[in-house]
């Protein structure tokens, strides 16, 4: 008996409306899809203002999926795709961050970036976590039971420790999570005409407001160097690197960019599950130590809060009988290889205790794996730690608002008791 044809006439990643759906229903279509051997081409939808995309193929298993990641030289971080395409005046304003070039220029910067994330530097900012996530306690405390765990705790933890590690002034930090929540907005779906062309502006103020920030103190390190990230980076080292005033504008908006909503979201989303599943809690609280490495890298993996990637081909190549041509678009969809049954047993099943857990959310096997990892792994457990330890009945309410966003898993709320 032959296997019924899978139908997928009502999924479609490019439409706005697909990542407006439910997370569980978007999880359902990408099942379907990973049963279609040839990666499906998607339209892009159309934004006022912007460019028209020419449409993308997407990848959707786990195999194909690492395979991209292994060989940028068929599947090239640049020209950068997004979906929709961003406008064509982005780059002369923000630059090129590594994220979206290839090696050499990417292997240049990441060696110069990779200064801020040394061994010694994770310890002073464990310390730096530990004290910032037991101030945001304090203050919950005071404030009385309860309220929103994303704007009361998430999001300043996950600000604190990327403006700790930068060196960004206390004054500032509203502001660079005001300017956050307007990239995440306007970045996952752009929607209708006169709200698109609001966030666009919006959103490139705050950015280059954010840029214009940090060169600034980049001058004032240069003169004045100081223990913080921002120094090193301004600063020559013995192969006579650093980065340019532009590149540190363009590192620190891609740190912000993907270090902060990444990180709230791994932890609101990790509440929430470890609230869904009291068997794990348990598990976990009786021996943290224990479980909460292979925990954070569940969580990774089941939320994938960054949902995909987008890679330019730049060779020829065929992919699972389809030819993909130089300049075809082509989307990875980190959030379904995560999910694939050829790869994780019982892939729906949040399960603390998995291991090996082979997960793509930190963009492994890639050369642009992330370089925050070990910090947010860092993070997630001083947060967790400290929040179990000082409010132990801590619990979320209700699963959370969803952010309609083609590129966040994130939540714009979850209620929280204790
Ligand atoms: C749970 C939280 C996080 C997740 C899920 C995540 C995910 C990712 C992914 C999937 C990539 C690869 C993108 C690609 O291949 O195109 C990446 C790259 C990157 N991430 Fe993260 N990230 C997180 C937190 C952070 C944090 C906290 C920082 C900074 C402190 C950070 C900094 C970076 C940087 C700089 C890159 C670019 C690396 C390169 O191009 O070589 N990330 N991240």
């Amino acid at each position: 008996m032959t296997a019924a044809p899978v139908s997928i006439d009502d999924i479609d990643l490019g439409s706005l409306s697909f990542w407006g759906r439910p997370h569980p229903e978007r999880l359902a279509a990408f099942e379907r899809l990973r049963q279609i051997e040839r990666p499906m081409y998607f339209g892009e939808p159309r934004v006022p203002g912007l460019r028209s995309g020419k449409g993308f193929y997407a990848l959707v298993r786990h195999r194909e999926i690492t395979e991209a990641l292994r060989n940028p030289g068929v599947f090239s971080s640049y020209p950068s795709v997004s979906i929709p395409p961003p406008p064509f005046w982005a780059k002369y304003i923000f630059g090129n961050s590594m994220v979206n070039l290839d090696d050499p220029q990417h292997g240049r910067l990441r060696r110069i970036i990779a200064r801020a994330f040394t061994p010694r530097m994770l310890d002073k900012s464990e310390q730096d976590v530990t004290a910032n996530v037991n101030r945001i306690i304090d203050g919950v405390v005071a404030a009385g039971p309860g309220g929103d765990f994303i704007t009361q705790i998430a999001n300043p933890i996950a600000a604190g420790v990327i403006c700790d590690i930068v060196g960004v002034p206390e004054e500032h930090r509203g502001l660079v999570i005001e300017r956050v929540h307007t990239w995440a907005d306007y970045t996952g779906v752009r929607p209708g005409f006169l709200s698109s062309l609001r966030l666009a502006a919006k959103n490139t103020m705050g950015l280059v407001g954010l840029r214009r920030m940090v060169i600034e103190l980049g001058k004032e390190r240069r003169k004045n160097p100081r223990e913080d990230v921002i120094s090193q980076l301004v600063t020559a080292n013995i192969d006579g690197e650093k980065l340019t005033s532009m590149e540190l504008g363009a590192f620190f908006t891609l740190l912000v960019t993907a270090g902060i909503n990444t990180a709230s979201n791994a932890m609101a989303h990790g509440l929430r599950l470890l609230t869904d599943h009291p068997d794990q809690r348990e598990l976990l609280v009786n021996d943290f130590d224990k479980h909460i490495g292979t925990c954070i890298e569940e969580i990774v993996r089941y939320v994938t809060p960054g949902m995909r990637t987008g890679r330019t081909i730049k060779v020829e190549h065929e992919v699972g009988g389809q030819v993909l041509k130089p300049g075809d678009k082509v989307v990875l969809y980190f959030l379904s290889a995560n999910r694939d049954d050829s790869v994780f047993v019982n892939p729906d099943a949040f399960d603390i205790t998995r291991d090996p857990n082979p997960h793509v959310g930190f963009g492994a096997p890639g050369i642009h794996f992330c370089l925050g990892a070990n910090l947010v792994r860092k993070e997630l457990t001083v947060a967790f730690r400290e929040l179990f330890r000082r409010l132990p009945d801590i619990h979320a309410i209700g699963e959370g608002r969803q952010l309609r966003s083609n590129f966040e898993n994130g939540l714009t709320e979850l209620r929280f008791g204790f």
